[in-house]
């Protein structure tokens, strides 16, 4: 979705380049998280401090972690929570200090327009992705899934770890390294976020294999139409 906003001004702000446009008559901003916990607590805080976003909507990939969350999947967080984060004895094992939890909801709402979003693009995998695609990554009848997100400063790329965090976290959907340091930063200001990811993997000793094509040929496909068919709907302000 980056470079496809009609009329959009380029900043730069913290060595990041957010793009200003427009999108089926709604104002918003654009820009790449970058990787990891502070880096996307950093890109949120520019975004709310510096550009007076009122809302956060993020995107990206995440390795699958429950049964029956597959590759070429989407879920949409309804909460995230930092799998590594444990100042235990002192806190809870996940607990933020000072904040009294380690889970931060993702807006209601907002989520729920993303959902129903995703359905509808999901529901035509072929017209998003072309057939070759499709073929390629054997994407099937793709499902959405809601509920946690875990995030960590780690790219989960072993069947033991990802079958630790399953132990741990039974509940969690995926894993990826972003959403609860931007959930974080939303909460601390009061400002709505939700967040899509695409299933690229499962977080096993596959997980490296062909990262890079996946998140060109499918999620950053699936975002772009999730996101175009969210703003159509989105009613203007
Ligand atoms: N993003 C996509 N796949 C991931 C994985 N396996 N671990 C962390 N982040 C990811």
């Amino acid at each position: 979705m980056l470079g496809r906003l009609p009329g959009e001004r380029r900043e730069v702000a913290a060595g990041r380049e957010f793009r200003r446009g427009h999108w089926h008559g709604h104002e918003l901003v654009a820009v790449l998280s970058r990787v990891g916990k502070v880096a996307a607590a950093t890109t949120a805080t520019v975004l709310i401090e510096r550009f007076g976003v009122d809302r956060i909507v993020f995107t990206g990939a995440a390795g699958g972690l429950a049964e029956g969350v597959a590759v070429g999947d989407v879920v949409v967080a309804r909460a995230f929570l930092q799998h590594d984060l444990d100042a235990s004895p002192l806190f809870q094992r996940h607990e933020v200090p000072l904040y009294g939890r380690a889970r931060f909801g993702t807006d209601p709402a907002l989520s729920d327009a993303l959902a129903a979003a995703a359905r509808a693009v999901l529901a035509q995998p072929a017209s998003t992705l072309g057939p070759d695609a499709v073929r390629e990554f054997a994407l099937g009848a793709p499902a959405v899934h809601e509920g946690l997100v875990v995030s960590g400063d780690r790219f989960v790329a072993t069947g033991a770890e990802s079958a630790a965090l399953r132990q741990a976290l039974p509940d969690a959907l995926a894993v990826e390294m972003e959403g609860a340091a931007v959930a974080q930063v939303c909460h601390d200001y009061g400002v709505p976020f939700a967040a899509l990811r695409t299933v690229s993997d499962r977080a096993d000793d596959a997980a490296h294999v062909d990262f890079t094509r996946f998140i060109d040929q499918v999620a950053s496909r699936y975002s772009a139409a999730v996101l175009e068919q969210y703003f159509r709907l989105l009613p203007k302000s």
